[in-house]
């Protein structure tokens, strides 16, 4: 199972006082030498962490595969479609939002994604698109001659987060819901259920799965079970860790988590 290093946290902090340091691309050669499979990042809208600089030096730079999360806008895929990363992953994005909070919703936006995947294989970048674990967002994905589709995590997540932890553990805010273990139990066990079985009928149509979102040193071993998974993309608690083992020991840690 491959791992990719979501580094935009990196960036997050340098922008909480608007100056240079730290600076993402002196992840690079850490992420690789730590045995890492691929570099992600997400050049935003509102650019509130990763800079079309950063993105461009990542790109130029880096020994792995870079990953560059976008959204559908013209102008961003202008610059990804420029830049040549090796992947591209379109994701949904509101303005509001701390973290991408869902997939997308491919049927309702069938227009601008198919716009947006024939410019970006125009330009020979391969398109992942982050979805919702649903057969329907998956045949879409298909259809629209998309590679990879990688599962939104999220919800799995926030169901692990209220079984085994607390609520500030969960990747976004979720109403405080006061379940019995019994309910959550059965509802991990379908929403694992369900991701294996989707990503099953995904590689059956052709489709390349990875996954990711709120994915951290706990939760990612029921998901690393799930042999069609071939990717996962996971950036915050592998930062968060660095704070404390330095990032090498961080990704070494999570590698280690992820060998089946
Ligand atoms: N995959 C995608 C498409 C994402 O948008 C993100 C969040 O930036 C991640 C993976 C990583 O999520 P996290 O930071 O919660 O590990």
């Amino acid at each position: 199972m491959k791992l990719g290093v979501n580094i935009d946290h990196i960036a997050v902090l340098r922008e909480a006082r608007r100056i240079a340091d730290p600076d993402p691309l002196d992840a690079l050669s850490i992420v690789k030498r730590s045995g890492a499979d691929q570099i992600t990042i997400h050049l935003r809208e509102d650019r509130r962490h990763i800079h079309d600089n950063d993105a461009e030096n990542i790109v130029r730079l880096s020994a792995l595969p870079v990953n560059l999360e976008c959204s559908t806008a013209k102008e961003i895929i202008d610059i990804v479609s420029r830049l040549k990363p090796h992947r591209a992953t379109i994701v949904p994005e509101k303005r509001e939002e701390v973290t991408t909070e869902g997939g997308l919703a491919v049927t309702g936006t069938q227009t601008a994604l198919k716009k947006a995947i024939e410019q970006l294989h125009n330009a020979q970048i391969e398109v992942s698109l982050f979805i919702d674990p649903s057969l329907q967002s998956i045949e879409a994905a298909a259809e629209l001659g998309a590679e990879w589709i990688e599962f939104h995590t999220g919800k799995y997540a926030n169901i692990y987060a209220m079984l085994y932890s607390n609520l500030r553990d969960t990747p976004y805010n979720i109403p405080q819901l006061d379940l019995p273990r019994a309910t959550l139990k059965k509802m991990l066990h379908d929403e694992l259920k369900m991701l294996r079985c989707l990503s099953v009928d995904a590689a059956k149509m052709g489709l390349r799965v990875a996954a990711g979102h709120g994915l951290n040193y706990h939760n990612v071993k029921e998901i690393v079970e799930i042999e069609t998974i071939e990717e996962l993309n996971i950036g915050q608690c592998i930062i968060a860790r660095s704070i404390y083992t330095g990032l090498e020991q961080a990704i070494l840690d999570m590698r280690a988590l992820m060998l089946r």
